[in-house]
C-alpha cells in the first residue's frame, strides 16, 4: 500500500509564499549546490568542510539524487520571487516510514541572513508536513553552536529533546561535537 509519506515523491508540490517559490530541486542545481557547500559561513557549523574538491560535491550530489530517487530524501531550492534567484534549499531526509517522520534541513546564502527568509520557507514546509502529509514528528539535530538554526527551530515550537554529547566527529576540527536535538509533534 502507497504511504501518505510517499505522496511527497508522487505528488510533487512547489510552494509560493509572499516572497519565495519552493521548487523541488533538479540534477541541473549542482552549481548552486557547489556554491551553498563551499561557502565558508555557511559551512562553520557543518561536520562537513567548505574546502572539497569539485570531484568530491559532484559524489555529495549524486548521492542526493539517489536518495531522492529511493524516496529518502526531497530537497527544495529557495527562490526570491522579485528577482528570480535561486537563494537556499530547504530539505526532508531520514525518512521513517513506519514512525511517520522525517528530518528537516534547510541552508540560506548569507546575504539573506535574518530576514525571516527561511522562516517563511519552513513555515510552508512545516504545514504541507502535517495538513498534506499527515507526518506524526518533524525532528532537526543542529551543531549545539548553531545559534541561528537552534532559533529558528525554537521559533516555530521544536523542543530541544537532548544534547548528544560528542555526537559527531568533525574532521575538520578534530575533535566530536556536540549536536542538539530538536522534535516538532503535529498537534492533534
Ligand atoms: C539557519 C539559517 C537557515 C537561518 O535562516 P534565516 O533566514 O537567517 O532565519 P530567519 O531570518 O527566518 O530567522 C529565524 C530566527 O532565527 C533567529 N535569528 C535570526 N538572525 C539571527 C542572528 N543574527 N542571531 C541570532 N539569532 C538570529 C531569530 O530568532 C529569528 O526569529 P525572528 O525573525 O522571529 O527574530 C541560516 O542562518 C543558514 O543558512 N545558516 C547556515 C546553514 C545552517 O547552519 N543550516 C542549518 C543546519 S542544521
Amino acid at each position: 500500500m502507497l504511504q501518505k509519506i510517499d505522496k511527497i515523491f508522487e505528488d510533487i508540490k512547489s510552494f509560493e509564499t509572499q516572497r519565495l517559490l519552493l521548487i523541488p530541486t533538479t540534477k541541473d542545481d549542482f552549481e548552486f549546490f557547489r556554491t551553498m557547500f563551499t561557502n565558508k559561513n555557511i559551512m562553520e557549523f557543518s561536520r562537513l568542510s567548505h574546502k572539497k574538491s569539485v570531484v568530491d560535491l559532484k559524489t555529495d550530489f549524486e548521492r542526493i539524487l539517489s536518495l531522492k530517487e529511493r524516496k529518502f530524501l526531497f530537497v527544495w531550492k529557495v527562490i526570491l520571487k522579485e528577482n528570480n534567484k535561486l537563494i537556499g534549499r530547504i530539505n526532508i531526509g531520514s525518512i521513517v516510514r513506519k514512525s511517520s517522520r522525517l528530518d528537516l534541513g534547510f541552508v540560506l546564502l548569507p546575504e539573506f541572513w535574518s530576514i525571516g527568509i527561511m522562516s517563511e520557507a519552513v513555515n510552508e514546509i512545516i504545514k504541507y508536513l502535517f495538513n498534506d502529509i499527515n507526518i506524526h514528528k518533524i525532528t532537526a539535530t543542529t551543531n549545539n553552536k548553531n545559534i541561528r538554526s537552534k532559533k529558528l527551530l525554537e521559533k516555530f515550537g521544536f523542543n530541544l529533546e537532548g544534547i548528544l554529547k560528542e555526537h559527531t566527529y568533525y574532521a575538520k576540527q578534530n575533535r566530536y561535537i556536540d549536536e542538539a536535538s530538536y522534535g516538532l509533534l503535529k498537534k492533534t
